[in-house]
């Protein structure tokens, strides 16, 4: 199938570059000429697993660049929308992209095409987008809009296109739909996970991807919805997290005990300093707004927005109770990404507790396994310097802070930190360590949601109530406490 995607971002260029794989014909267009070049080249733009296989597989063959919209519009039966809507002031979604390119395409049909919004875009876009093509001189009966939002996580972007939980498919017509579905159809029907040459998934072959068609509403509210059910998922676990340090419990117990019920789940129940990026925040806000102006009330996302910018500030207050004063200390920082796999650094967590840091008065050498390159950018001015590995980074620092979710700092050698750091502090806002192993490491080690390892045995916390209770009794003042036995 002739397939044309428009914008070359993380979303864009994935689906392109998957449905090349696919075996399908496809051209992605984008304005920015350099980009262009670069891919054109083979050179990646992003640091993403399997992106640089698949554009050498089909570059140039299957998968072609160009600057030129009209042209893609002439090759392609479906036309997926794959540009930029990042949130305005009032946390709305900034539709501007998706409005010029939908003119753009309407100028350009001349047979039948599906416009497919593959953007993050509040509901009721794909009505939007028909009207626009519509007041832009294109013929009702030479298009339809269909909605197919993305899963994706970047880091397992590809194997996420390839190995999808569903492919979610919204379409009021049944003749976009059925393109869409032949689109998607080595994947529903198990033939690209048995190709000798398929892209390694997380699931044993053959697998077939579940299809679950809907109309263009419920597909837009399925995104939002998911991506705010998760972070519910990820706030909910750091508001346990904080309890389970002021009650003495172990959040990672607490997780195997809550996620073991296969109703709640493991997944997206890690702890740590609050979700980033470029999807969770923003599709929060957009979402928050979805539900004010029509009228409804959803106060959990409120909440859930809430806690995570609270984890923030608990974190700050975590590095400063370890370290006694944050004025002058020199910090080694471990991680920029906004998560692990990925050299993306918006709207990062790690980024805005650098910033934090920064504003106290620290020194910060960082350290990220992908995403020095942007981290430079980040800090144009030199705020911060940048260490070739981890341990050039601990150089001397008074503590290490981890702040992205990387595998490799987990494999670190404890011995070499120790002896890299003038002060033996590790706080991890990732929980990639086993506070024993630290401990008998030699390092003083504060995580989330866990005791700290910092020497010495903690007396048990007990509620207002329990000490009462323990106060009254020594007093011998306390009232007798019911017996279940007694007889009244
Ligand atoms: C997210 C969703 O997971 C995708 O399904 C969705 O397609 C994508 O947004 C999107 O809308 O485009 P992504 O932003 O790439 O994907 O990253 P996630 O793996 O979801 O992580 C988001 C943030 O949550 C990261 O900062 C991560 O460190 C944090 N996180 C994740 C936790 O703190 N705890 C967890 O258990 C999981």
């Amino acid at each position: 199938m002739k397939i044309g995607v428009v914008g070359s971002g993380y979303v864009g260029l994935v689906a392109g570059a998957c449905f090349a794989e696919l075996g399908h014909d496809v051209v992605l267009v984008d304005s920015d000429d350099r980009k262009l070049a670069a891919l054109r080249n083979g050179t990646c733009p992003i640091h993403e697993q399997f992106i640089p296989e698949l554009l050498e597989r089909h570059r140039g063959k299957r998968l072609d660049f160009t600057g030129d919209l009209d042209a893609c519009v002439r090759h392609s039966r479906l036309i997926f929308i794959a540009v930029g809507t990042p949130p305005k002031e009032d946390g709305d979604a900034d539709l501007s992209y998706v409005e010029s390119v939908a003119k753009d395409i309407a100028g350009a049909v001349d047979d039948y095409k599906v416009v497919v919004e593959k953007s993050t875009v509040p509901v009721y876009t794909n009505g939007w987008i028909r009207r626009i093509m519509l007041s832009n001189g294109a013929s009702p009966e030479l298009f339809d809009v269909a909605s197919n939002p993305e899963f994706l996580r970047e880091g397992s972007a590809v194997a996420d296109f390839l190995y999808p939980n569903r492919i979610v498919v919204g379409a009021d017509s049944d003749r976009s739909a059925g393109l869409l579905q032949e689109a998607y159809k080595p994947l529903t029907d198990g033939s690209y996970s048995r190709r000798s040459d398929a892209i390694p998934g997380p699931v044993t072959p053959p697998f077939r991807a579940r299809l679950i068609r809907t109309s263009a509403q419920s597909a837009e509210l399925i995104k939002h919805a998911s991506n705010a059910f998760l972070a519910m998922k990820i706030s909910f676990i750091n508001a346990v997290a904080s309890l389970c340090e002021a009650v003495g419990a172990d959040v990672e117990q607490v997780c195997e005990g809550l996620g073991s019920d296969s109703r709640i789940g493991q997944r997206f129940l890690r702890p740590g300093i609050g979700y980033g990026g470029s999807c969770f925040p923003k599709d929060l806000l957009a979402f928050r707004t979805v539900v004010r102006e029509n009228g409804c009330q959803f106060g959990l996302l409120d909440e859930v927005v809430k806690v995570n910018e609270e984890q923030r500030r608990r974190f700050l207050c975590k590095v400063k109770r370890a370290l006694g004063s944050l004025a002058g200390k020199k910090l080694a920082v471990l991680g920029l990404a906004f998560k692990n796999g990925t050299d993306d650094i918006r709207e990062s967590p790690a980024i805005a507790v650098v910033r934090e840091l920064l504003r106290e008065g620290c020194q910060i050498t960082a350290y990220d396994p992908a995403a020095m390159e942007r981290a430079a950018e980040a800090f144009p001015a030199g705020e911060i310097a940048l260490a070739p590995d981890p341990y050039e980074a601990m150089a001397g620092a008074d503590a290490c802070l981890v702040l992205t979710e990387w595998e490799d700092f987990a494999a670190l050698d404890l011995a070499r930190v120790k002896d890299r750091l003038r002060c033996p502090i590790v706080v991890d806002g990732r929980n990639l360590f086993d506070p024993a192993k630290m401990e008998a490491a030699g390092l003083n080690y504060y995580s989330i949601g866990r005791a700290d390892v910092a020497g010495g045995p903690r007396e048990v916390p007990l509620s207002a109530t329990m000490e009462r209770t323990l106060r009254d009794v020594a007093t011998g003042n306390g009232r007798q406490p019911l017996s279940p036995f007694q007889k009244s």
